[in-house]
């Protein structure tokens, strides 16, 4: 199973914060944002890596992440010419994959969640995808999952009058074919290849698994309120379980360099 952040974007909602820099670079209490998916995936035990990030702002990663060494993992980069949605990002990955499962998350999702069981679960199940959904106060901002009798039956992109208050977070498994997927999909109303169009299509296939998320769920590209109170839930959190965390995830070589903690 491989792993893939996606960081590409404008950064609007957070202008003029990201007039210049990433919006993955940003700091959330102690850590740039993009240091959170990467200790997602490590935590999970995926160690290949790849970042999609826009033509100006590879530099930036490159000069912050290297080779992934400090995390203990490998990491490999791929540009994104113009921003043409998620899932035209993740078309990108199709070389790296190399006909592997994917795990993908977008770089400005936080989880609290150690999501191992799922991604062995997964790994270990036939072709197929997953979501993961987290009950919110705001779904209209995010894809929102539509329930009947229990069952999912859709996924609306920031919808207006949100069936559920299920937000489907940045947070993805798919199996090799999702790149042929990605090729039959039309843009949408907004010119971009929408992640929610992907996720529909193996929906309406009956191959769309769902999960929720129990911990804590952030979005930090939502708004400048939205990045603040995450980075205040990761400094509670951290207080609270520094002690824990600190021994799960120090890097044994890079014990000074503090990047193993979230
Ligand atoms: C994207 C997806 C949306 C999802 C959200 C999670 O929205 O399009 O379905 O709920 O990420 O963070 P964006 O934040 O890029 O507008």
């Amino acid at each position: 199973m491989k792993g893939i952040i996606l960081a590409g974007g404008t950064g609007s909602r957070l202008f003029p914060l990201t007039k210049v820099a990433n919006k993955h670079l940003l700091p959330v209490y102690d850590k740039p944002m993009i240091y959170y998916p990467i200790l997602t995936l490590k935590k999970a035990g995926i160690k290949d890596i790849l970042i999609v990030s826009g033509k100006g702002h590879v530099g930036g990663f490159l000069e912050l992440l290297g080779s992934g060494k400090d995390f203990a993992v490998n990491l490999s980069y791929e540009i994104q010419e113009e921003a043409g949605g998620i899932a035209q990002a993740l078309s990108l990955a199709e070389n790296f994959a190399s006909g592997e499962k994917i795990v993908v998350i977008l770089g400005d999702n936080i989880f609290e969640d150690d999501i191992s069981e799922y991604v062995s679960e997964f790994e270990s199940e036939e072709d197929g995808s997953a979501i993961f959904l987290k009950e919110v106060a705001n779904p209209s901002s995010y894809g929102v999952a539509e329930f009947k009798n229990e069952k999912l039956i859709g996924i609306i992109e920031k919808p207006l009058n949100p069936p559920s208050s299920l937000a489907v977070t940045g947070l993805y498994m798919y199996d090799n074919n999702v790149f042929d997927v990605i090729r039959t999909l039309k843009p949408s109303t907004r010119g971009e290849l929408e992640v929610t169009d992907l996720n529909n299509y193996y929906l309406k296939k009956g191959m769309l698994d769902h999960y929720m998320v129990k911990g804590f769920w952030g979005d930090c590209g939502e708004s400048v309120d939205t990045l603040l109170a995450v980075a205040q839930t990761v400094k509670n959190l951290q207080t609270r379980e520094t002690q824990k965390i600190t021994k799960q995830h120090v890097v044994q070589k890079n014990t000074h360099s503090g990047v193993g903690r979230i």
